[in-house]
């Protein structure tokens, strides 16, 4: 489904990513962890458009698209979250999702011909999965709440639930659980396993080791820009190069 061919990302003299091959297979949770700097966030930011590698190639559904702008990518199916959220905190959760479905829709939601026949019942359809995605994310009764006014924890979900809006098969998750208690965590660790079994595709980029083993089927290791090593949960989380730089000798 996501291919990465020897992806490097130079920033002046800093290797943000050197070299890096992965891939994420159809219907898979694929974790990525590592230290604070490693490039994690760098690696969502070139699959989703908002940069671009310096060299080598990222490939979805067999096309390449190391060089389309963020809009052509989300098109393509492709939806990602923020490590700092980026909800539109004067607008509320409903709005946050009605716009997050701009890529889905045929006509836009604001568009000129708000008062078609065929507008109207694009709305509607619209209104409805945006109603179903805030029950799927118990943010029912955040609805005409502002984002910018909700709690932490229903924020961070509300950020997924945007991405999701678009209707996307891969989804990019940088850090969703930051600033979550164990028992949130847990609870969107769920949300994210029931992602794959509506068959979508996740990259998950994840600090908890708990949440990892919870739902990824596989692991990456960045390291100063680095594949250091990949595979299972739980290979990953007893390989000792991984303990030595990253995970500490307590884990
Ligand atoms: N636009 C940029 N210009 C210059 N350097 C950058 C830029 N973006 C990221 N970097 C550098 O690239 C490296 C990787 O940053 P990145 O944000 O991808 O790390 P990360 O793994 O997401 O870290 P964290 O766990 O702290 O979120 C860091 O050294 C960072 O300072
Ligand atoms: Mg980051």
């Amino acid at each position: 489904m996501l291919e990465l061919e020897n992806v490097t990302r130079q920033f002046g003299g800093l290797r943000a990513l050197n070299n890096v091959n992965m891939t994420a297979p159809a219907n898979r949770v694929v974790g990525l962890i590592g230290p604070n700097g490693a490039g994690k966030t760098t690696l969502i930011n070139i699959i989703s458009g908002l940069d671009h590698p310096t060299s080598g190639t990222i490939r979805f559904e067999g096309r390449d698209i190391s060089h389309q702008p963020p809009h052509v990518i989300s098109r393509l199916g492709i939806a990602r979250t923020y490590q700092n959220i980026r909800l539109f905190g004067e607008m509320t959760a409903l709005e946050n999702l009605l716009i997050g479905q701009h890529a889905r829709g045929h006509s836009t939601v604001f568009g000129a011909l708000a008062f078609s026949p065929g507008y109207r019942a694009e709305e509607r359809r619209l209104r409805d999965h945006a109603h179903h995605l805030l029950e799927r994310f118990n943010l029912t009764h955040a609805a005409n709440t502002r984002a910018g006014n909700l709690p932490y924890g229903d924020q961070r979900r509300l950020e997924m639930a945007r991405a999701l809006a678009s209707g996307p098969k891969l989804v990019l998750l940088d850090e969703p659980t930051a600033g979550m208690n164990a028992i949130e965590t847990h609870e969107l660790g769920e949300q994210i396993v029931r992602l794959r079994d509506d068959g979508l595709t996740v990259l998950v980029i994840e600090h908890d080791m708990n949440l990892i083993a919870q739902t990824c089927d596989e692991v990456y290791v960045l390291n100063f820009g680095e594949i250091l090593t990949h595979g299972t949960p739980d290979a990953v989380k007893h390989n000792p190069l991984v303990i030595e730089s990253y995970l500490g000798k307590d884990e």
